[in-house]
């Protein structure tokens, strides 16, 4: 802990010298992201760090979190350095989205509007009609339905499934996984249940289709917690990164908070559900990279432009 003082008072220091901001996601660490909050920076869904970096005045910023999210803080600030303590973090969605196939795909279904989550790589955004994260999936599916288009989906299937059965749109998903949300259980969630009576489930609409069938709210990081909130529950079964507990509990400091068992029947689970690539944000690799400029996100400038289109058209629909 004294070390951890100590690598935070430098990075404090060093945050000021270099006018830069961190930008964290709620499934990083809570030392990560209280040193987000006390130094003016963001600790939010992948929606608001998009927000955040491009409104922050900051010349470089720091993205503590995957990489997807520090390739469209690049984006979207190409003005600004973008730097990530790691270049290591990915995403199991990213991964399993390669751009060639992905074109290849899209080529095969040409008259379907191409949507994708903003858990994917610049290639496969500059590809995309719309880039969506899971706060406004619903709203821009259900938006594009309305105006009679059919839509191509990539690449997390859960998700995909999910906006399709609640906005009735005709949706071609892509066949990819978030292996955090994949492996949370229905059955444990209903053996839960039991030793829980009055608790509500909150779950992310990554994880499988039984799950989401089992919730009282599915949503994103952010609106987990605004549910947390604002619902009369005293406890809650959380579907999502245990991450997501430090800036909740801070929220609803009075109530239970439980993560959502990720094995089989009956089985808790205190140590699973939590994303390998998001932990590799330590103090340590972050107060390098700032220090030397390490692992710098750089996006080539045709696939930049292509891809800001759909982000921006993200922003705009949400403004
Ligand atoms: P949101 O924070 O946008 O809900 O995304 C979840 C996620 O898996 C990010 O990696
Ligand atoms: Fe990707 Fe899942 Fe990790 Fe989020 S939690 S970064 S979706 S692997």
């Amino acid at each position: 802990a004294e070390q951890d003082q100590l690598l935070v008072g430098q990075i404090k220091k060093l945050l000021k010298e270099k006018n830069a901001a961190i930008v964290a996601h709620y499934y990083t660490s809570p030392i990560i992201q209280a040193l987000a909050e006390e130094t003016g920076g963001c600790v939010s869904d992948s929606l608001e760090m998009a927000r955040f970096g491009k409104n922050h005045a900051a010349e470089t910023l720091i993205v503590a979190g995957v990489k997807f999210m520090g390739e469209t803080a690049k984006i979207l600030s190409p003005e600004k350095r973008i730097l990530m303590p790691t270049l290591e973090a990915t995403c199991s969605l990213d991964i399993g989205c390669p751009i060639d196939q992905f074109n290849d795909f899209c080529d095969q279904h040409p008259d379907r509007t191409v949507v994708v989550y903003a858990n994917t790589s610049a290639a496969v955004k500059a590809r995309a009609d719309w880039v969506v994260t899971s706060s406004i999936a619903l709203e821009v599916v259900d938006h594009l339905d309305s105006l009679g288009e059919k839509i191509l989906w990539a690449p997390d299937k859960h998700l995909g499934g999910y906006v399709q059965k609640q906005t009735g749109a005709d949706v071609l998903c892509w066949d990819g996984s978030c292996i955090v949300h994949e492996e949370f259980k229905a059955q444990g969630i209903v053996d839960l249940k039991q030793v829980y009576p009055d608790a509500a489930v909150l779950v992310h609409p990554e994880s499988p289709a039984s799950v989401v069938e089992l919730a009282d709210m599915a949503g994103s990081t952010s609106q987990i917690i605004r549910a947390a909130k604002e619902m009369p529950n005293q406890q809650f079964i959380v579907a999502t990164d245990q991450g997501i507990f430090y800036k909740m509990q801070q929220e609803v400091p009075d109530k239970e908070l439980i993560v959502a068992p990720t094995a089989g029947s009956g089985a808790t689970c205190r140590s699973c559900a939590s994303c390998p690539w998001m932990g590799m944000n330590e103090l340590q690799n972050l107060l390098q990279s700032l220090e030397f400029g390490l692992n710098e996100i750089q996006v080539d400038e045709t696939l930049r432009v292509a891809a800001m289109k759909p982000l921006q058209r993200m922003l705009d629909f949400n403004a």
